[in-house]
Formats: C-alpha cells, structure tokens, sequence
C-alpha cells in the first residue's frame, strides 16, 4: 500500500477495493492495567502484522488530534457502576460533548472489559462504541465485550481487527501471510500461569474485640524470578469454602467424584475439585442464569427471564449465589457436565501490595479485610479473605501473579512530596510506598492520612508508623478514629484541620493518593481535596475543579480504589 486514496465507504462493509492507511492509534482507559496491557500486547502483533501503531493513554492523547486518526482502537474497561477509569474520564467527556469533531473518515473498533456481575457490564466500551459511530465512524471489527476471563476474546477481537484492516487495505489480496499468535518470551509467571507462593506468615492485625479482622500475609517469591513496584498489586487464584462446595454437590445429588471436563483444553477434573478451585460458585450472573434456563425446564425460571421482570431478575442475583439458585430453581442439566457449562472461571482477586520488593527480596506481603456478612438469611463469606482467615496456614502455597499497576507509581524524583490517603486496608500500597522510600534513602516529605474504628484494635501496622515517624523517614500523620469518639471522624476530617499545610504542600508540587474505599471514603476524599483548594487558594469551584483535572493529568492525584 502505498498512497491512501480516501475512497468513502459510508455505509458499506470495509471489504472494498482502497487503500487505507497501515497507522493505527490504540487509546486505553485503564485503572487495574489491564486494559492496557491489552492495548500494549495489541500493539505488538498489530506491529508484526506490519502496521505502524501508535498506543496511548486516553489521558496523555489530544483530543484535537483525533481528526488525523484513519484507524482507532479503543480499549477501555468499566469501573464501578457503568463508570469510565480515572485516565478514561476527559477523553469520555469530551467525545460525548458538544465538541466532539466529525469524524467520517475514521475506522475504528472497540474491546471492552467489564464483570458481567455488575448491571452496567461494559458500560463505557459500549458507549465509545455507539459515540464514534454516531460522529461518523466506521466499524474495522464489531465491538467485543469480555468478562473476567478476558484472553480469549481479546484476543479473538485482535484478529478481528487484523482481518478488517487489512481487508480494507488490499481486498482479495492472499499476499500477506497469517502470522501465528506470538509466543514470545512469555516464560514468566503471569496471570494465565502462576506461580505457588509459600505462606511465611499470616496474622490477624487487629486487637481482641476489634469489629474488623485484617489478615498481613507474608508470602515467599524466592524461585519465580518475580519482581514488583510500589503500587503495584497481587492476584491470588483463591479456593472456595469446601464446605460450601459440599452443599451444591449435595443439593445436586450427584457423585462428586464424577469427572467433568473444565475447559477447552479437555482438562479433566472431578466434581468437587473442578468447583473448588476452577469455577465461581459465589456470584450469580445474568449471563449464568440465562445459560441455566436453557438447561431447565423450571417455569419459574422461565418467568423470572421473561422480557418485563428485568429489574425483578436484577433483584434477585443480587447477594446469592449458586446455591441460592438451585435450591430455588432446581438442578441444571442433566449431568454434572451440564452443570459446570453454565459456571465462570474462578476470576483471581486481586489486592494492593503492601511491602516492597527492594526492601524485603523474594517476599510480597498483604493487608486483606476478612469479608463477612449475611445476605438471604445465610452468612455470607469473601472467597479469598476468609480463605486466608480460615484455612491458609504458614507453608500452604497460593497461586499469585503481579499485576503491574502504572496508575499508582510513587514520583520518579524521590524528593517530590508525597501525601497519602488510606483508611482501613488502604493503608496497604503506603507501607510499601514507605518501606521503598526508607530503603533507597528518599529525601521527599511525605504524609499519612489513616482512619479505622478504633484506635487500641484497629492501628494498623502502628508500630511500624512510629518508627519511620521517629526515624524521620515519615514526615507526617494523622490519624482519624471514627468510633472512639461520639462523633464520628474520618480522614477527611483531618485533612481540613490540615487544609493551609495542605495546600501548601499541593503547591510544592507534592502527589496525592488514594487508596481504599471508593464509593464513599474516595468520593468524599475527592469532595474535601476540592474543599480546601477552593478556600486555600481563594480559587472559585469550578477553578478548584479544574486544579484537581490538572492534577490527576500530570499524575499528580492518583487512585487505587475499589
Ligand atoms: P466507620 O466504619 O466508623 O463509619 C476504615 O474502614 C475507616 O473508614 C473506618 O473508620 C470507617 O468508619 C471509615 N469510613 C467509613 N465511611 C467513610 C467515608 N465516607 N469517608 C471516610 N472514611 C470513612
């Protein structure tokens, strides 16, 4: 392909004579990284297939120059209810406003990632997707929307694109060869292959009578060759509750020791292992009960699916689980084998790293909240948190990978100030934060904001906090206990007795994070850092908006929320 001629191909299939240009841009909007993990793997087999890709964060493209784009990519999770990733969110904007250009000589496809769990499965994938059509784009490859277990589609939609792009380049040309999925060296542990980490240590942080349990995992690298950053975060492929997996196969009444077939590879498992440790058991889905009423004969299954009771059937996954729902619905299918086929892979959690690499070699350690709590008149119980409550003793193994997370990097200059924002486990990355800053003698100010209920049981890591307080490797912290008192204190409490300091430091150029809660503590940390760069720098609202807009553009204000 030498010269783009520009043909139009409004309204027809791209699988016509032209020529289109071989440069791609692949714009992702990432909070957990993968999304753009995605987008850097994309990437390089667009880049062996011969095509010039350009990747970016959402956050750091131009909108402007959107108008030079022939081919976009777009990859792009949903975070909370239906809503777009911090880096996602002026891009989303601005393509959504008033502004957005017209665009109708631009191709583009779309890869959303999402949890199939939540009401508003891939929410922001489908509205770029619908949005870039309606200014005028054309679609390369249909828009794919991927569950938890991802890499298949993904990478189906990958060579959906290649397809397009190439169909479009040359129609009908057989010249170029298909090049095989790389497998390049990829001889790390990973997400898709983990490896079994040793338990060293596991303790409960909290004090008798404490309302909370907070486990601090200690677990061993040594042998992975695995590494990790600050910010960073672990996956764990965790085992269900086997007592809960004993009553599915009872109320199933079949043998748990039938095999069954796991996936397409043809892995054979029996019953009870397959649910222990390679399914979900825990969360219904749509798409699961939807698969099951296929299976079922059940009327009022049936009924529940019916078009109309949308909001009835939304009503009703919430809070069960598989268990709920045969004991409601009956048996699925009628083997074993029928039943599996409606169940997800076992999704790994994943948890903010809470050492550092450079100060403990070979170790990762954790800050886990035990989850319990009742739903349908049945305790409820976290797959991972009270498996590591419960059932993890020192010498088990788990199956871990890291998860790099871009968006949550101490400042590359190690004399930058640094304020931190983590009540509860988000206190997790900070430990880590300061056990490297400690470890490669940083000179920067830096400054803890913690909260839990209460101060005797719920300090977590307090002495640690002391110490690098005294050693003057912590400049600063404040603590809010909310319980302790009549009337309740959260750390953002703190932050406005603090706010001319903290201003003051914003202005030095100091970053801000945030890890923890998100629907509430973050939202309300967001409402009051806003708060005080109004009053403090005497600025309007929307001036003090704008202040924390530029901020999170510089990666001066970063989150790791959940
Ligand atoms: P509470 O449970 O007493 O309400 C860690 O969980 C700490 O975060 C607890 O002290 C908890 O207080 C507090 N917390 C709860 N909601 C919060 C919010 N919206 N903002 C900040 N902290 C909050």
């Amino acid at each position: 392909v030498t010269s783009a001629t520009h043909v139009e191909t409004e309204g027809t299939v791209p699988n016509t004579v032209q020529s289109i240009s071989k440069e791609v841009t692949i714009l992702f909007g990432s909070q957990t990284g993968n999304s753009q993990r995605l987008a850097e793997s994309t990437s390089k087999k667009l880049g062996e297939h011969g095509f010039q890709v350009t990747v970016s964060s959402m956050s750091d493209f131009k909108p402007n120059n959107l108008k030079k784009v022939e081919n976009l990519l777009i990859v792009v999770s949903t975070h909370g209810e239906g809503e777009p990733p911090d880096n996602a969110l002026s891009f989303h904007e601005f393509l959504h406003g008033k502004r957005a250009p017209k665009l109708t000589n631009l191709r583009f496809s779309v890869l959303s990632l999402g949890d199939s769990s939540y009401e508003f499965f891939c929410q922001t994938g489908k509205e770029f997707d619908q949005r870039l059509e309606e200014i005028g784009g054309t679609r390369i490859n249909s828009r794919v929307d991927c569950d938890l277990d991802y890499d298949e589609p993904a990478a189906e939609w990958v060579n959906g694109v290649i397809e397009g792009l190439r169909g479009a380049q040359q129609a009908g040309a057989e010249t170029t060869p298909t090049v095989q999925t790389s497998q390049t060296s990829e001889s790390t542990y990973s997400r898709t292959n983990p490896f079994k980490a040793e338990v060293l240590e596991n303790l409960n942080l909290n004090g008798r009578g404490s309302n909370k349990e907070t486990r601090h995992l200690e677990l061993s690298l040594e042998g992975s060759g695995i590494t990790f950053e600050p910010g960073d975060s672990l996956g764990i492929y965790p085992e269900n509750d086997p007592t809960l997996v004993e009553m599915i196969i009872n109320e199933l009444n079949v043998d748990p020791e039938t095999n069954v077939t796991v996936n397409k590879q043809g892995d054979v498992r029996t019953l009870k292992d397959a649910l222990t440790s390679y399914f979900e058991i825990t969360v219904l889905t749509k798409p699961l009960i939807e698969q099951a009423s296929k299976l079922s004969s059940n009327k009022e299954l049936q009924e529940l699916l019916s078009s109309g009771n949308e909001a009835k059937a939304r009503e009703y996954l919430n809070g069960r689980d598989l268990l709920d729902f045969i004991r409601d619905f009956g048996p699925v299918g009628d083997t074993a084998q029928d039943f599996i086929s409606i169940l997800r892979k076992m999704p790994a959690r994943l948890y903010s790293i809470a050492s550092s690499y450079a100060a403990n070699p070979d170790e990762v350690h954790l800050t886990i909240g035990a989850v319990r709590y009742e739903a349908h008149e049945r305790e409820r119980n976290g797959v991972c948190s009270i498996l590591c409550a419960e059932r993890l003793q020192a010498g088990d193994t788990l199956p871990i990978y890291i998860q790099q997370n871009p968006n949550f990097k101490l400042p590359e200059n190690p004399e930058t100030p640094i304020i931190m924002v983590g009540p509860g486990t988000g206190i997790a990355p900070f430990r880590s934060f300061m056990q490297e800053r400690e470890e490669i003698g940083a000179e920067g100010k830096s400054w803890l904001f913690f909260g839990d209920q209460h101060f005797v049981t719920d300090f977590l890591y307090q002495t640690e906090w002391q110490k690098m307080i005294k050693d003057g490797v912590l400049t600063k912290m404040d603590v809010a206990f909310s319980r302790d008192t009549n009337e309740k204190v959260y750390v953002q409490n703190r932050m406005l007795e603090h706010s001319k300091e903290l201003f003051e430091w914003l202005q030095e150029g100091a970053v801000l994070y945030i890890c923890g809660d998100e629907k509430h503590m973050a939202h309300d940390v967001h409402q009051t850092l806003i708060d005080i760069i109004e009053n403090e720098g005497g600025m309007t609202r929307e001036k003090a908006e704008q202040y924390v807009a530029d901020m999170q553009q510089n990666k001066r204000y970063q989150r790791d929320v959940y």
